[in-house]
Parts: C-alpha cells; sequence; structure tokens
C-alpha cells in the first residue's frame, strides 16, 4: 500500500525571496508556517551587497513574523563587480550571513546589478574560499546570443567549470538546477558542488507553461525544460545523494505583474511547496529520501544542526486559494485554484 505519512525534521527552504515592505509582510508568515530557516536571496532593488543592509534586511524579515513563530533567516550578499574581499571577511565574521550569491547581469528579476565577468572577482572569490563562504549560482550564461532554453548548459560549459578551476577551494551551490547536465554535475563526485531544486523543476516540463495558452504563473528563470530533464531532475532530486537538497526558489510577483505583456519570471510557491516536493518524490517512489532532501542535507551542507523539531506530513488533499493578498495586490500561487496532494498535520490542541 502506497504511504498515508511521512514524519521528518522541519525542513529549511536553501532559497527563498521574501521581497520587502508590503509583499515582506504577505509572505514570510507563510515561509515561516512551513520552514525553520531560509537561505534569503538579496535580490532587493537595491541590492543587499553589505554585512550592514544584510542585517537591516534581517531585522525587517523578523519584524514580518507573526508573534510566538521562530523562524531564522541566513542571510546573503549579491556579489557585485565590485565587492570588496573586506566585505567578504565582515560577512563571514557577523554569523548571520551564510553565503554570497552571484547573479550574471541580466540573467533574472533584478539582475542588472549582477556580475558582467567573474574575473573581476578573483580577489573576492578567494576571500570566500579563505572563509569557507559558499557561493550559491544563478546558473544561466546571458547574452542574446545563447537561447534561452540553453542559458544553463552553456553556463556549466563556460563559466562554472573554468571558476570551479580557477578557485580550487570555493564551494558552490548550483541553485534550481534545470537541465539533465546540471542534475549530472551535482550528483557527481566533487564534495565542493551542491545542488538546489525546485518544485516546480520536478513537477513540469516546458509544454505546462506553453501549450494550449501561456501560462504565465509557471513562468520562471531558469525557464521550464523538456520532459528528459525533468525526468533526469527527478532522478537526481529523489536519488539520496547527500548534496541535493530543498530550495524552492519561490519569488512572488503581484497577480499584476506576472498577468502582463511582459511578465515577470517567479513562481510563488512558499505555502505549498513541501506538498509538491511530497508528490513529487511520491511519483517517483522515493518518499523516504524525502527527510534527507528537505532536512538534513542541507544543514550538512552549511555546517548548520539539523531541526530538533518534527512534522508529519499526511496524504490529505489541501485546497490552494486562487490567491493571496500582499498590501492592496492579488498574489496567485502555483497551483492556485488547484489542491495539493499532502499536507503538514497540524498538532492536536492540548
Ligand atoms: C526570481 C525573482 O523573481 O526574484 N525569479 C525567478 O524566476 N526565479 C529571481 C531568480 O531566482 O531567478
Ligand atoms: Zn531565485
Amino acid at each position: 500500500m502506497a504511504s498515508e505519512s511521512i514524519t521528518l525534521p522541519r525542513p529549511d527552504d536553501w532559497h527563498l525571496h521574501l521581497r520587502d515592505g508590503a509583499m515582506l509582510q504577505a509572505v514570510a508568515p507563510h515561509a515561516a508556517a512551513v520552514f525553520s530557516r531560509a537561505i534569503i536571496m538579496p535580490n532587493l532593488q537595491p541590492p543587499v551587497t553589505t554585512a550592514e543592509q544584510a542585517a537591516a534586511y534581517r531585522q525587517r524579515i523578523l519584524a514580518a513574523l507573526p508573534q510566538g513563530t521562530t523562524f531564522e533567516p541566513l542571510m546573503t550578499l549579491y556579489l557585485t563587480d565590485n565587492t570588496p574581499p573586506a566585505e567578504i571577511e565582515r560577512a563571514a565574521a557577523s554569523g548571520f550571513i551564510h553565503a554570497v550569491k552571484l547573479y550574471p547581469a541580466g540573467a533574472t528579476t533584478h539582475s542588472d546589478a549582477g556580475v558582467t565577468d567573474l574575473l573581476l572577482c578573483y580577489d573576492t572569490l578567494a576571500a570566500m574560499e579563505e572563509q569557507g563562504v559558499p557561493l550559491l549560482i544563478h546558473g544561466e550564461q546571458t547574452g542574446p546570443e545563447v537561447d534561452i532554453f540553453h542559458r544553463e548548459a552553456a553556463f556549466i560549459d563556460d563559466v562554472l567549470q573554468p571558476l570551479l578551476d580557477r578557485h580550487p577551494r570555493l564551494r558552490v551551490v548550483l541553485e534550481h538546477v534545470t537541465t539533465a547536465l546540471g542534475a549530472e554535475l551535482v550528483t557527481g563526485d566533487d564534495p565542493r558542488l551542491a545542488g538546489t531544486f525546485t518544485p516546480q523543476h520536478l513537477l513540469y516540463n516546458r509544454n505546462d507553461l506553453l501549450v494550449g495558452g501561456i501560462r504565465p504563473h509557471y513562468y520562471c528563470m531558469p525557464i521550464l525544460k523538456r520532459e528528459s530533464d525533468r525526468e533526469a531532475l527527478l532522478e537526481a532530486a529523489t536519488s539520496g545523494h547527500p548534496r541535493v537538497f530543498l530550495g524552492t526558489d519561490s519569488a512572488p510577483h503581484p497577480q499584476g505583474a506576472k498577468e502582463s505583456a511582459c511578465g515577470c519570471a517567479g513562481c510563488y510557491t512558499a505555502p505549498v511547496a513541501l506538498g509538491l516536493y511530497a508528490e513529487a518524490f511520491e511519483a517517483a517512489g522515493a518518499l523516504e529520501h524525502l527527510p534527507d532532501f528537505a532536512s538534513r542535507n542541507g544543514p550538512a551542507f552549511y555546517g548548520l544542526p539539523v531541526n530538533r523539531e518534527m512534522i508529519t506530513l499526511e496524504r490529505e488533499c489541501e485546497p490552494v486559494p486562487a490567491h493571496y493578498t500582499a498590501g492592496d495586490q492579488p498574489l496567485v500561487p502555483l497551483r492556485a485554484g488547484e489542491s495539493v496532494a499532502w499536507r503538514i498535520r497540524q498538532p492536536h490542541p492540548a
């Protein structure tokens, strides 16, 4: 008989966008209801490039949490062409900054301040090797000549491999892996390299985005790929490999910014993500690997303890609202108006 419930340490999200202002107020409680900690993306406008800015953003996140919630934002810095090595030292000394994020300039939402050439960052990356600060990578090669479906593969060949050769002690997370090539790389035997996987890339392919009408809520960067890629991602994520872990890339945009002639990239998944991952692992016949993926492999890579609180997921249909509200704007989640097959069992009232 199929499994009806699974108990695991409370998971963490190793790639989360919380934004700022009214959006932060709306989405922080959703993430905190599911996850214990999250790596917080620094692509605000302007980006979070200094330890001082990260400290202030961390306080705004903590202030947006409902009373009594415990949720630890694990902060990151946004790497630019000009990030000085001294900023890495300040970050490493802060105790609350856990990584530095590379957005190739122009790759995705709010990436204009991103890196134009990694050679400009040589000394800063050397400081990260020295301090043991991981580099989180949005792995897409940009430029008008690079096909949007080929950007991850081009990045791996042209940028990532040379980077790993230049910086032999640099620890790297290839985030939101979307191709068979990326999946093969992160499940290899290089202990410096880990990968995160989103629920949408494990469950959907580009047909879901484009066949029978364009579905803007499935549009994210890196874009959904072909079915053979999805199958390779599912196999990698559910394989039990120690360096693959959960990173939702939950990326909220107001409904009007998604359903537009020039719609923003990003799927809002925080409230539904855990159930979606359970669906994917169940479909792969690998639910027994969900606890490592969701709760243990991430902390092991980051040198943090596994959460002690346990939660239980049960195979019960959970309806997903048509939208949430952020300020005065609707916010449409993935699966809006449909349902998710797994939900978190709520503790019985005492
Ligand atoms: C993210 C966002 O909206 O900030 N969008 C996305 O499609 N994933 C940026 C990112 O992580 O690429
Ligand atoms: Zn992201």
